[in-house]
């Protein structure tokens, strides 16, 4: 194990399989080889200015910019005099060429129904929209809040609002009433748009019911457009809200695109803040626009004749940056799916790729452990065969949740792109491009041509080769962060001013000799036993690799001697039974796979790990449990309450 120097971070992962892109892949990637990558980015290192400004020119520009980067720390413009529009190059890019009829929204309903866009009658919607949104007295720069199912009217509100120059906060659909208020509030939001419910696991989410409620407390929101997804009762004020489909009806199909400096505001987008008060991320036009296009063409190696899935809710940035505008900038079919992985059953997203023979399928590491879980019988009652290409974002994987994902989704021949951004970076920062960099399992890998990352003690030096610390983003990009809504001064404090001059993402990571990033989780998570720093997805996957464990999590807990112990809660995979003996092997395997130092002192199993509605696992409630004492944080982002008390409950 290497002796790190205070302040660092041990790294005593062992990983060294290693997996070269299958050459049929590489042999059609846009990005087809480690010389063509390299290549690539040492002309973005070398001048990122010249590099991006030349990208550019694949945007339409209603009046070109004059200048690619006015960098004022922390705060970036680019594209500096320009003028374009989001939703243009989504939609209208793609008329008059052979990409108009082609699917550009591909939809399957939790019930069962679906509904495929192409790009002229997606635009012919947005231009709808658009025209309802101002007959309500939208104008540009207003915020408009989005609180709704996964149905395609959600990917037409937000491209409405970019085509005429509003500002989307969507709030994700599994939120409370009290959450959708903080964000109206915080945000000044003017209108409000929902359905009247949404389908989730064969149960109806009132979304109307909680908006009635926000409403009451958001102040500045005058009006509220409700669709008609389930057609279930619900209450409409007079004067303040409106159906859908009737404002539709009237609406003319005519709205050219705003042209909007590259600087406007397109979204903002809440994250939870570990204080509580929910940060309102902005992203503007231009930046954002090429990038989220550039990273899908170059990530996803998105072809014309693909389907791709992205399995997130537009409600978190992955939907976003993921499922609307870079697949549709990119004049590709994306597909979206509005329920639950397991409704009716645990073969959903199986049933799902071979229905609409899906060649490229992204999602989370907490999807593939429950699909672990669940057993390999869901995955061998469907035809697989279309997919070229996997993904993962969110969190880290671990490296046998990895292999698995590679041996029984994959069939050993997709690419696997992992891939490491954040909602602050708008887009994929780090990832094995797949037709270009071998994988290691577990690893972001590469960052993308124009990234700069850089891992650093909490001197803001450079830590030595293979040891952990704190990553940072040395250079501006175009899709990163423009501040938090309304608090410049706290966008300064939490990125800008630990390390000079650098982007504090908050991960921790090491870079091996291979130059190969391995994040190693958030800052605040990491463990001090016997002052030597643990991160703790490498105890996790230490875990993992033992057949019995589906899911782990470690926390520091107090320790008189040690500073901390490490406490790992587990749940298991069905068929294995809970215990003393399994205790006991789970320790010594981790004693062999890690070393000592890691041995968990306390082995909590559980049906079930406290996660964020995004899926993440939340080490900091667990923390308190390991310790014994009451959960103080926030603890509003929390996807099931009944996880916290079932937790408890085993304690006694
Ligand atoms: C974590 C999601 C390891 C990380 C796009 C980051 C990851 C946070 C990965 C951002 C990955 C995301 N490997 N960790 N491939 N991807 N993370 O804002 O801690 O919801 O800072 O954006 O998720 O989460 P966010």
């Amino acid at each position: 194990m290497a002796e790190a120097k205070s302040g660092q971070i041990v790294n005593v992962m062992k990983e060294s399989r290693l997996f070269p892109p299958p050459p049929e892949f590489a042999a059609k990637a846009r990005i087809g080889s480690m010389e063509a990558y390299e290549k690539l980015y040492k002309e973005a290192a070398d001048d990122p200015e010249a590099f991006w400004g030349k990208l550019a020119k694949e945007l339409h520009w209603f009046k070109p910019f004059e200048k690619v980067l006015d960098w004022q720390e922390p705060f970036a413009n680019w594209f500096v005099g320009g003028q374009t529009n989001v939703s243009y190059n989504c939609l209208d890019a793609h008329l008059g060429t052979p990409r108009q009829n082609k699917a550009a929204l591909i939809w399957e309903g939790e019930p069962g129904d679906s509904r495929v866009y192409t790009y002229q009658m997606l635009h012919r919607e947005v231009c709808k929209f658009a025209n309802v949104l101002k007959g309500l007295g939208v104008k540009k720069g207003d915020v408009v809040a989005v609180y709704m199912p996964m149905v395609p009217e959600l990917a037409i509100a937000m491209l409405a609002c970019a085509r005429i120059g509003a500002i989307h906060s969507v709030v994700f659909g599994g939120f409370s009433a009290e959450a959708i208020a903080d964000r109206n509030n915080d945000a000044s939001a003017k209108l409000q748009i929902t359905a009247d419910a949404g389908w989730r696991r064969g149960k109806q989410i009132p979304l109307k019911v909680n908006v009635d409620e926000a409403l009451a407390k958001s102040p500045t929101v005058k009006k509220c457009i409700v669709l008609k997804r389930i057609g279930c009762a619900v209450n409409m004020q007079e004067g303040r809200d409106f159906w859908w489909h009737e404002l539709m009806a009237k609406a003319s199909a005519d709205c050219p695109a705003e042209p909007m400096d590259s600087e406007d505001p397109l979204f903002i987008l809440y994250t939870s803040g570990s204080t509580g008060k929910p940060k309102g991320v902005k992203h503007t036009t231009a930046g954002y626009n090429l990038f989220v296009k550039k990273t899908t063409e170059w990530v996803f190696d998105i072809r014309d004749e693909d389907v791709y899935w992205c399995t997130a809710d537009i409600g978190w940035v992955t939907g976003h940056s993921y499922i609307v505008y870079g697949p549709l900038s990119a004049g590709a079919t994306s597909l979206m799916y509005e329920g639950a992985p397991n409704a009716p059953d645990e073969g959903r997203f199986w049933e799902i790729i071979e229905k609409y023979r899906v060649n490229i399928f992204y999602t989370a590491p907490t999807a593939i452990r429950a699909f672990i879980k669940w057993g390999d019988h869901w995955v061998d009652a469907h035809d697989l065969s279309s997919l070229r290409l996997l993904g993962t974002v969110g969190e880290g994987i671990n490296p046998e949740a990895w292999m698995w994902y590679h041996r029984k989704i994959g069939g050993e021949r997709c690419p696997i792109v992992d891939t490491w951004w954040q909602t602050e970076t708008g887009g994929i920062m780090m990832t094995p491009l797949p037709g270009a960099i071998p994988t290691k399992p577990g690893s972001c890998c590469k960052p993308l041509p124009g990234i700069i990352p850089e891992v650093v003690g909490e001197d803001g030096k450079p830590v030595e080769p293979g040891n952990g610390g704190w990553l940072v983003i040395t250079k501006p990009w175009p899709a990163m962060i423009r501040g938090i809504w309304g608090d410049d001064e706290r966008f300064k404090i939490q990125y800008y001013s630990d390390v000079p001059g650098k982007y504090l993402c908050g991960d921790n990571a090491r870079c091996d000799e291979d130059g190969y990033y391995w994040i190693m989780g958030r800052i605040d998570d990491v463990l001090n036993v016997s002052g030597h720093r643990l991160s703790t997805i490498e105890i996790e996957s230490a875990l993992v690799s033992h057949p019995a464990v589906a899911e782990a999590a470690s926390v520091g807990r107090p320790h008189d001697l040690k500073g901390e112990a490490v406490a790992v809660f587990v749940t298991l995979t069905n068929g294995f039974e809970a215990g003393e003996a399994l205790r006991k092997e789970l320790k010594g395997h981790v004693r062999k796979e890690i070393g000592a130092l890691a041995v968990p002192d306390d082995i909590h199993f559980t049906a079930a790990l406290p996660k964020t509605r995004s899926g993440k696992i939340m080490r900091r409630l667990l923390r308190d449990i390991a310790a014994g004492r009451e959960t103080v944080g926030d603890t509003t982002t929390i996807e099931d309450y009944s996880v916290l008390a079932r937790l408890r409950q085993d304690e006694d």
